[in-house]
């Protein structure tokens, strides 16, 4: 299995472009289903998790066509793909394509709401918590659907092989289910809303692709989705936002090692919440016309306490991080992780590194180090394997991070776009 290592201690100075948007591209990917014209998407990052997500719409009929390289393009630009679901020949989506990626279960949306059936594997358990699809089965039964669930699958029906509109009050704000329930209601008969709908920007992303499809959705980027049902939709052409968490992450390194760095492409608008809380810990950030500077001089990080919450609150997918940087504050800071039950398994990796960090419930108390120093590490999801590079790239000597292929799920080009900053990082094989 590959490893990453990295000697840590440089600065990070340069430019870093910031790639499409992982969690933006697989429901946008998914929309394709909704019909059978090509849907092309632009900036769709080159990772794992987008690769997998080819396989399943591929096993659905979903043809994908990549456009290759064009004179003038540079290697870190994202790639133009093409999905036409022009027939849907399986509405199955079967244990071995979902069972490794949860997001994978949003395809029963799109399929249910234009096949009338859809039968999707549960996906399964997860490093950071339980994260069960009742929301899911819920909302799409309010939409009129027959659901039951049999030897690990949901089979789901709509009667009369159609979908209705109907109201659907999410218990909590959930990402995914707000994806869903919204798909599928752009082909159900009426008008369906959706109260407590996330307003991620990813949901927004999403949102405005189904209405360049043709649906008729109001209320886009609000807590409240009013989504009036069309008989077909039609093709589009969609950019995928920028990634603000691989801009939080990085962001989150410098203001770790010090420098200067322009994220480039990232858009401020996404992770205000963030870029506020690291200026109060004492970086520089400036809003360029192409992207985020952030500066850091000297090694001084104020401590400063954070909830995580849904957006535009401070993301969860930013706490382990955060909390690396934290690790080096001048003092104690309280961090508390209120989307997900069991996402700190960071924090004994960081122990490693030499972070004093103590857990109760949902809460971690980080008391900053002068110094982390290098050691062999590994995690056991993406946000946690990338709080450890960024731990590792302001450590003392050596870090080895084992087990990169959560990185690569989420994280495109990693180490060269870090390298290229000045930190010396590489992959190393077998
Ligand atoms: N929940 C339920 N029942 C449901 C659905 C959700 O109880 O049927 C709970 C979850 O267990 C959790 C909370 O609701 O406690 C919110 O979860 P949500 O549904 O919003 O999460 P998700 O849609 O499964 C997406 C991202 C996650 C990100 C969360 C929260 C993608 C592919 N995944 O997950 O990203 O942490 O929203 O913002 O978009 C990551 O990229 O590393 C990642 C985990």
């Amino acid at each position: 299995m590959d490893r990453i290592r990295l000697v840590g201690g440089n600065e990070l100075n340069g430019e870093l472009p910031i790639s499409g948007a992982k969690n933006a591209a697989l429901p946008l990917m998914i929309a394709s289903l909704l019909t059978k014209d090509p849907l092309v998407l632009n900036n769709v990052p080159r990772l794992a998790d987008v690769k997998q997500l080819e396989r399943i719409l591929e096993n659905h009929g979903v043809d994908i066509s990549v456009q290759g390289r064009r004179r003038g393009d540079d290697d870190m630009q994202g790639q133009r793909i093409t999905f036409t679901a022009h027939d849907i020949v399986d509405t199955c989506a079967p244990y071995e394509l979902v069972s490794t990626m949860r997001a994978s279960f949003w395809v029963i949306g799109p399929l249910l709401a234009r096949m009338g059936e859809a039968r999707v594997s549960m996906p399964g358990g997860c490093a950071i918590g339980t994260r069960p699809v009742d929301f899911y089965i819920d909302g799409l039964q309010q939409l009129g659907a027959e659901i039951e669930i049999d030897g690990g699958y949901v089979n789901a029906k709509a009667p009369g092989g159609r979908l209705k509109g109907g109201k659907v009050v999410l218990p909590r704000i959930s990402v995914g289910a707000t994806h869903v329930i919204m798909m599928a209601a752009t082909l159900a008969e009426g008008t369906s809303v959706i109260e407590n709908a996330a307003m991620e920007p990813e949901v927004t992303n999403l949102a405005e692709c189904l209405v360049e499809m043709g649906a008729k959705i109001e209320g886009v980027g609000t807590r409240t989705l009013t989504i009036q049902g069309v008989e077909a939709l039609h093709g589009a052409e969609v950019d995928v936002i920028p990634d603000r968490i691989e801009t939080g992450t990085y962001a989150m390194a410098v203001a770790m090692t010090g420098g200067n760095v322009l994220l480039k492409g990232a858009n401020a608008a996404h992770l205000q919440a963030a870029l506020d809380v690291l200026k109060e810990t004492g970086a520089e950030v400036i809003e360029e016309d192409d992207g985020i500077r952030i500066v850091k001089n000297g090694n001084a990080v104020k401590p400063i306490d954070v909830d995580v919450s849904e957006y535009p609150g401070f993301p969860t997918d930013l706490q382990a991080q955060y909390m690396a940087l934290m690790s080096r504050a001048d003092g104690t800071s309280t961090i508390r992780e209120t989307i997900f039950e069991n996402r700190f398994m960071h924090v004994s990796e960081l122990a490693r590194l030499g972070a004093h960090i103590d857990v109760e419930g949902q809460a971690a108390e980080v008391t900053g180090v002068e110094h982390l120093k290098g050691a062999q590490v590994m995690a056991t999801d993406l946000r946690a394997s990338v709080s450890l590079v960024i731990a590792g790239l302001a450590a003392e000597g050596e870090t080895i991070v084992n087990r990169i292929y959560h990185l690569d799920r989420g994280f495109e080009r990693l180490e060269d776009k870090l390298s290229r900053c000045g930190a010396k990082i590489e992959r190393v094989s077998g």
